[in-house]
Formats: structure tokens, C-alpha cells, sequence
């Protein structure tokens, strides 16, 4: 198997880095006494789950699948959250979770009487904490005028809290940020709900941090969690998933046509829709790659690299390159694992990439082939 310019779609998932960001996480939580679980929505990495467990708190779960796939094969805590509860299938929810969130106070009134006495109750709620930097990522702003994520502080209802046996809070509103943005979001929790944080034990500040990398500031990540513990003796929780997964997987692609339409055009194996979906959906979410052929600011050999389907805006973006390309070459996108297989699908009958994981010892420890079976689960027959 040749790993650096294989012939198919490629993800390789590189496991010694994701253990890398693992053990940075365990440092510093225990170095404060910050609770970290990992949230698999951006990627559910079941092939190393006893990773996991041995350096995190546990694990976020946003479905009834994932749910159950943390309870059959992950340590530690399971908090779960959906945006609202389906009443068939919330009792086997609660039987793979420990912590539950409610987004509502009407799914809050539905359901409380049916969460196991194991299982502890926390609320969603929305700060609507407004500022530059969420602004940039639009779709994704969970604190957007009229989101549906979470309680305001207007539909807030303080009686609740004894009434349903409320014992934490739970807030989403950052996305790719630092934990400067962090402390004005609890600045903000602290104006609107200030009662409310003495009566839970725990807090749990969601996901969006930019943990893992480079220049993170956990100095101030700490003050945050020290500043909780001290003032309102909660236990403190995150829950990330993107940045937990900082350069930990690149996928591969290959040139199959070099064309012109008045400028280069590159046709790749790989493509946006259905393999890079956020380009797609974020005006501003800009897809690196690998050193050697590139530069994306520099006004070099340029490309438009496009995707092998019949969807015109599917453009990856355009890139600037050392040398000229020719058919074949391979192009290796970085940091490609969180949010990409997660949205992988077979649009146009398109191959979804092969998934190689590598251990810590460079060893292939998985290779998934993505062929015609996996094609056909997608279809109706
Ligand atoms: C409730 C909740 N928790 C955690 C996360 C993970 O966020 P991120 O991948 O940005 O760290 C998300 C992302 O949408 C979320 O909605």
C-alpha cells in the first residue's frame, strides 16, 4: 500500500498525534481540575476508543447512535444532547446515558420523570452572547438571532431547576475560538443567569474550543475554570471535538484531468460535496495543503481543483502551486478528519475515501476500502 500518493481517495488517520492531543488534554485538565469529554460529532474514532478513555472524562453524544456506541465502546461519562427528544426512543437514550441535556423547558416538563435515577439532568442554555468572531462563521453560530439551541434568558424558568432535579448547565456558543472569547461567554452566563449558577454543581462549556492548537491559551482556560470552581464550586466540564483532532488526518487525493476555462481547472478524485462538505456550506472555510507543491498566496502555477461530479459549485477552491501539475500528481489536504467522513456520502455513486488508520508505530492498524458494497447500502433495491 503506497500511503504517501495512493491511488484511491485516501484518509490516514495518524493515531500517534491523536494520542499526542490526547495526552495534551489529560496535562491540563488535571493540572486544574477541568473535566474533558470529547464530543463525536466531528468523528467518532470507535477504532481507538480505548484511547480515549484512558486520557478524557468521557464522551458527548448527539443521538441515539452515537449514544449507544459510546455505552458499547467507551469509557467514562456519556452526555447527551439533541436538540429535542423523540418519546419513542428517549428510554433507550437513557439506558446508554449518564448525563442528559435539555434543550427546553418543554422537553425538560416531557421527559423528566422518565430519566433513570442514574442519570443526572443538565439544560442548554443560549447566552445569545454576540460577538466579531462567531459573526465569520454564520451557519455555525450556535448564539445566532432566533437559533434554536438552548433557553434564554426570557423563556427561563427558575422554578424548574428543584422541580425537574436540575443539577447543571450546559452552554454551546463558541466555534473555533479561543478561550479568551470563552471568558466573555461566561461573563455574559454570569449577567443573565446569576442564581442559577449557585444552585447546579456542574457547568459544561461545550465545545469550539481551540484546543490542541498551536498558541491555544490554557493559561486562561484555567483562570475560566478556577474562577468557576472557586465562586460557585461547580464541577467544570468541555466537551470538544474539531480541535481535539488537530492535524491528525490528511486525505488524499489524485489529478485525474487537467483542463482550461479560461483559467487551469484541476478534476480530482476527491471532491467538495462529497468530501469536504463545509467548503460547501462556510464562505470562509479554506481547505489547506501539504507543503512541496503549494503556497496558496503565492501567484505561482494556479488551479481551480473541482470534484468528479455533476454539481457545478462543486469547487474545492483555488490553489497556487510550486510546479505545474501533472495527471496523477497527489494532493494531500490537511487536517481532514473532523466534520469531513462524518458528512461523507455516495453523491453521484462518487467513492468515498479508503480510511487507513497508522498507529504510533507507523504500523496500518485499520484499512477500510470504501467498493461497491458500501455504494449499494445507499440505495433502494
Ligand atoms: C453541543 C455541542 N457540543 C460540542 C460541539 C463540538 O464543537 P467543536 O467541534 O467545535 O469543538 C458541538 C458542535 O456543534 C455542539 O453543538
Amino acid at each position: 500500500m503506497e500511503l504517501s500518493a495512493p491511488r484511491r481517495p485516501t484518509h490516514i488517520f495518524d493515531e500517534g498525534k491523536f494520542e499526542t492531543n490526547l495526552a495534551e488534554l489529560k496535562q491540563f485538565k488535571e493540572s486544574c481540575g477541568l473535566k474533558i469529554l470529547l464530543a463525536l460529532k466531528g468523528y467518532n474514532p470507535l477504532h481507538s476508543a480505548d484511547l480515549v478513555g484512558q486520557y478524557l472524562d468521557g464522551v458527548a453524544a448527539s443521538s441515539l447512535n452515537e449514544a449507544r456506541s459510546c455505552a458499547e465502546h467507551y469509557q467514562g461519562e456519556i452526555h447527551t444532547y439533541c436538540p429535542a427528544y423523540d418519546e419513542d426512543t428517549f428510554d433507550e437514550l437513557m439506558s446508554y446515558s449518564s448525563h442528559v441535556v435539555f434543550n427546553s423547558h418543554q422537553d425538560l416538563a416531557r421527559f423528566a420523570d422518565r430519566v433513570p435515577a442514574n442519570v443526572k439532568i443538565d439544560i442548554r442554555l443560549n447566552l445569545q452572547h454576540q460577538d466579531m468572531e462567531t459573526e465569520v462563521f454564520a451557519g455555525y453560530n450556535p448564539n445566532k438571532p432566533h437559533s434554536r439551541f438552548g433557553i434564554t434568558i426570557a423563556e427561563f424558568k427558575p422554578e424548574d431547576i428543584k422541580r425537574y432535579n436540575v443539577s447543571g448547565i450546559h452552554f454551546h456558543a463558541l466555534c473555533s475560538q479561543g478561550a479568551a472569547d470563552l471568558k466573555s461567554c461566561v461573563a455574559t452566563l454570569e449577567n443573565k443567569f446569576p442564581e442559577l449558577l449557585n444552585q447546579v454543581d456542574r457547568i459544561n462549556m461545550g465545545g469550539g474550543h481551540m484546543v490542541c492548537r498551536e498558541g491555544y491559551d490554557y493559561q486562561t482556560l484555567a483562570e475560566v475554570v478556577g474562577h468557576l470552581q472557586a465562586n460557585y464550586s461547580l464541577d467544570v466540564y468541555i466537551e470538544p471535538s474539531e480541535h481535539v483532532y488537530a492535524d491528525v488526518g490528511v486525505l488524499k487525493a489524485r489529478v485525474l484531468s487537467l483542463i482550461n476555462n479560461e483559467v487551469p481547472i484541476a478534476i480530482l478524485n476527491v471532491s467538495a460535496k462529497n468530501h469536504m462538505p463545509d467548503i460547501l456550506e462556510s464562505p470562509d472555510y479554506n481547505v489547506d495543503i501539504a507543503e512541496g507543491q503549494l503556497g496558496r498566496n503565492e501567484e505561482k502555477h494556479s488551479y481551480i481543483f473541482g470534484g468528479n461530479t455533476c454539481l457545478t459549485g462543486d469547487v474545492i477552491g483555488e490553489y497556487h502551486l510550486e510546479q505545474p501539475l501533472q495527471l496523477d500528481d497527489c494532493i494531500t489536504f490537511l487536517d481532514q478528519s473532523p466534520y469531513t467522513l462524518v458528512q461523507c456520502h455516495h453523491f453521484n455513486g462518487v467513492s468515498q475515501p479508503d480510511f487507513i488508520v497508522v498507529d504510533k508505530h507507523g504500523e496500518i492498524k485499520r484499512h477500510r476500502l470504501d467498493d461497491y458494497d458500501r455504494y449499494l447500502t445507499t440505495v433502494i433495491r
